[in-house]
């Protein structure tokens, strides 16, 4: 075992300096930035039925589902499709209403999830196009679908999702730019902007990586918090899910993730000096509109902890403390703010003696109801 953690102390480590390689691997042979395309084979067959969509809806469950979420971001903005997120437990259950000329995209890390291949079958019953986002080969979610992409992330053994949700944000990035392109909502220089960031990801994530040591510094002050609170707009906000569930899974705090705008509808309540308040703050356009949010926690004397961008001085003044990250695209940013959360997860997990790779309740594949 001590071979296979490849000399990190746990798997979830590994998984989480896996990263620059791993979202290399999924867009392999996918993108030629200077031939300037991106390419899906799994999927080629279905492109105009995916440019023609009149709606897509997207099943999964747990992160996956959050990594759904980023995904009716970049679908709605580069290809002008709406999408409905749905969790694979509620939709199967609901009687949905599902039309043939529906795309019904699932995702899943390991494939087995029962809910999300009860709710694929449904779909498929009622004539909908089903497509899968998987990261295990051969898994059932694959061989039951239409057609798909795989995430080629490698054998994620954590049971925290890491490297898988990077993946599968990689995966739909390069779905949704390949759609637009077929569709035509996006022009050419923006297109090369978005696969010139992309193809820079790599390189970004490993530069967060190495602020390793300042997340764990942090992870030290807030190791005994019983609640945090994680805020983001836009595609900031299924982070801040996705980084509150980081967060409960392994080290059993209560967290939870809400978009910084609605704070002042509950959680504001809950704020006061010991309360640790992650948040999302990177340039771009509702920049200003969070910086007001931490003004609203600091004004109640909730902590601040803020993902900031390089060069920033605003957030940096205010903040009780700051991680600082690579700029990017607006569409690609959640490749990189996910990565200090998964940090500060895994150190706060190990500060509190929590079995990180196994944590108590929870399966890394959740094969039944
Ligand atoms: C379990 C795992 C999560 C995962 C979820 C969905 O709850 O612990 O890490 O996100 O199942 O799994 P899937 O394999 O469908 O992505």
């Amino acid at each position: 075992e001590a071979i296979e953690k490849g000399g990190y102390e746990h798997f979830m480590l590994k998984e989480i300096h896996e990263q620059p390689r791993s979202i290399k691997d999924c867009f392999r042979g996918r993108l030629n930035v200077d031939e300037g395309w991106v390419k899906l084979g799994g999927i080629k067959d279905y492109e105009t039925k995916l440019a023609n969509a009149k709606r897509i809806i997207m099943i999964a469950c747990g992160t996956s589902w959050h990594a759904a979420l980023v995904g009716e971001y970049l679908f709605e903005d580069l290809t002008r499709i709406p999408v409905e997120v749905e969790y694979a437990s509620e939709f199967r259950y609901r009687n949905p209403i599902i039309n043939e000329d529906d795309i019904v995209i699932a995702i899943s890390q390991s494939g087995e999830t029962a809910d999300t291949m009860a709710a694929l079958n449904l779909a498929k019953s009622k004539g909908a196009t089903i497509l899968g986002i998987c990261n295990v080969v051969g898994s059932s979610i694959s061989r039951i679908t239409d057609a798909g992409s795989y995430t080629h992330a490698g054998p994620e053994i954590g049971v925290a999702s890491t490297k898988a949700f990077t993946a599968q944000v990689t995966v739909l990035t390069l779905m949704a730019l390949a759609i637009a392109r077929k569709k035509g909502t996006l022009d050419d220089s923006r297109f090369r902007r978005i696969i010139t960031e992309l193809e820079l990801i790599p390189n970004k994530v490993a530069k967060i990586l190495e602020k390793a040591p300042k997340i764990e510094e942090i992870a030290a002050v807030y190791k005994d918090a019983t609640n945090a609170l994680y805020l983001g707009r836009g595609n900031s906000f299924p982070v801040a899910l996705e980084g509150a569930l980081k967060l409960k899974e392994i080290s059993y705090i209560h967290a939870e993730g809400y978009p910084a705008a609605e704070m002042k509808h509950g959680p504001i309540a809950l704020i006061d000096e010991e309360m640790p308040v992650f948040v999302i703050a990177t340039k771009g356009p509702s920049y200003e509109k969070v910086v007001s949010n931490i003004q609203e926690v600091k004004a109640r004397k909730g902590k601040i902890i803020a993902v900031i961008t390089e060069g920033d001085t605003q957030v940096k003044a205010i903040a009780d403390h700051y991680i600082e990250i690579p700029d990017t695209d607006e569409n690609l940013t959640p490749l990189l703010t996910t990565i200090p959360f998964q940090l500060i997860s895994y150190y706060v997990a190990v500060m509190r003696g929590a079995n990180v790779d196994q944590p108590r309740n929870l399966a890394k594949s959740v094969t039944v109801e």
